[in-house]
């Protein structure tokens, strides 16, 4: 039972996903909860008040200052009773709603009475998730600390596929439950750098290297199950993403390098990517005859990323990676000052079944007056580890700080 006297207040807004609702409900009281289910005007289009009530076990609220449900439970009580405020599904409208602040119904109403932390499971086609004013109003819930469930990618209602489709309700579950969940990161925000930049020569071409990502989504994964709020900057890589994980997908250094900046306000960073260290100096607008591509390419240095946001005067705990050929101690120390960073990730490149593309690494963790050896095992597994001593270390750092 993960969510035993947990108190959800759960929102249905208008999509047709809300016929997913009443699973949901079963499923969260299932595991413990307790849910008081809010219904809006067009919610109540796709699925009855009496429907949630009966999964529910409690009377639905839909109406904004009802007198007889002002007197059962008022509005500001139950936004004070919620340990969590979940809406599933929440519409593009509901969403928009929320960013600009408005309270013109009871469910919005309650999202701005509320302290309690806030979780959205998006649900609408395609097109509208995508819409400019759509990821405006996402960004601010997101940089209000707003939780965001999905939404997943796949078939469609309306027939379209794509971003949008609501996640299943086993699924919604599992990360309401992970909200609660006691992990050594809980309340943490962790970005994670991963996988190659691809830098062009022309739009077809590029320099890049062969970083398959698997380090760095390991990294995201265990961060996710320790309880942190993961956002991973991802290069073009094919890795599964862990349920919970927010993927940015960006192709080139100067992307990566952008998004985290953007990403800066985070408490933890990881540069797990393989940055490619050189693009071509003036890459070509149009695609290059076979005959035109020049026989020698003038390169030029990428921006140090993980360097520049260390150098931020409110920079988060800072994790880089070093591979080194030989004198892994001298070299990891010698990056971990010249770049600024909290911690290093080592390893000796050119042992045989570790490192680039492989499934297992071997690393040994660098911080000022101390290091930890971790021995061969799967980059899953080894993620584990690591984020048990960023989590530590990350700890310890903000104790020494704390007057
Ligand atoms: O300097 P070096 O490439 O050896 O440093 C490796 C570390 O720096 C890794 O954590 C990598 O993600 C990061 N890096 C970066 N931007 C670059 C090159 C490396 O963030 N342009």
């Amino acid at each position: 039972m993960r969510l035993a006297n947990k108190k959800i207040l759960l929102g249905v807004s208008g999509s047709i996903a809300a016929y997913k609702a009443p699973d949901l409900v079963r499923r969260l009281r299932a595991e413990g909860a307790e849910v008081e289910v809010v219904l809006t005007r067009a919610g109540a289009e796709f699925i009855t008040a009496l429907t949630l009530q009966a999964v529910s076990g409690r009377r639905v609220h839909a109406r904004h200052l009802d007198p007889e449900d002002e007197t059962v439970m008022g509005h500001i009580e139950l936004a004070r009773w919620a340990d969590l405020v979940l809406i599933a599904p929440a519409s593009a409208h509901l969403i928009a709603k929320l960013a600009a602040g408005l309270a013109d119904d009871l469910l919005s109403t309650l999202c701005l009475a509320s302290t309690a932390p806030l979780a959205l499971a998006p649900a609408m086609n395609r097109a509208m998730w995508e819409h400019p004013a759509t990821r405006v109003n996402v960004a601010t819930l997101e940089r209000r600390g707003v939780r965001l469930f999905g939404p997943g990618i796949g078939d469609q209602a309306c027939g379209e596929t794509g971003a949008g489709r609501m996640l299943e309700p086993e699924e919604l579950t599992a990360l309401t439950a992970g909200l609660f969940a006691a992990g050594p990161l809980r309340g943490v925000s962790v970005v994670v750098t991963a996988g190659p930049t691809r830098e062009p020569i022309d739009p077809v071409r590029f320099v890049s290297n062969r970083s398959s990502g698997k380090m760095g989504y390991a990294l995201a994964d265990a961060a996710a199950a320790a309880g942190a709020r993961v956002t991973l900057i991802s290069g073009p890589v094919a890795q599964p993403l862990a349920a919970g994980v927010r993927r940015i997908e960006v192709a080139t250094a100067e992307e990566m390098r952008r998004c985290a900046l953007e990403q800066a306000g985070c408490d933890i960073f990881i540069a797990a990517a393989a940055v490619a260290d050189h693009r071509p100096r003036y890459p070509a607008p149009r695609k290059l005859k076979k005959d035109a591509v020049p026989a020698a390419l003038e390169l030029e240095r990428t921006p140090d990323i993980v360097g520049e946001v260390a150098a931020l005067p409110a920079a988060p705990f800072m994790v880089g990676f070093a591979a080194e050929t030989d004198d892994l101690a001298r070299n990891a120390m010698a990056k971990l000052r010249a770049k600024g960073l909290d911690m290093v990730v080592a390893n000796l490149v050119g042992r045989e079944g570790t490192g680039f593309e492989s499934d297992d690494n071997e690393v040994t963790l660098f911080w000022d007056g101390g290091k930890a050896e971790l021995p061969r095992a799967p980059k899953r597994e080894l993620g584990r580890d690591i984020i048990g001593y960023i989590a530590e270390r990350y700890h310890a750092q903000g104790a020494a700080q704390d007057p």
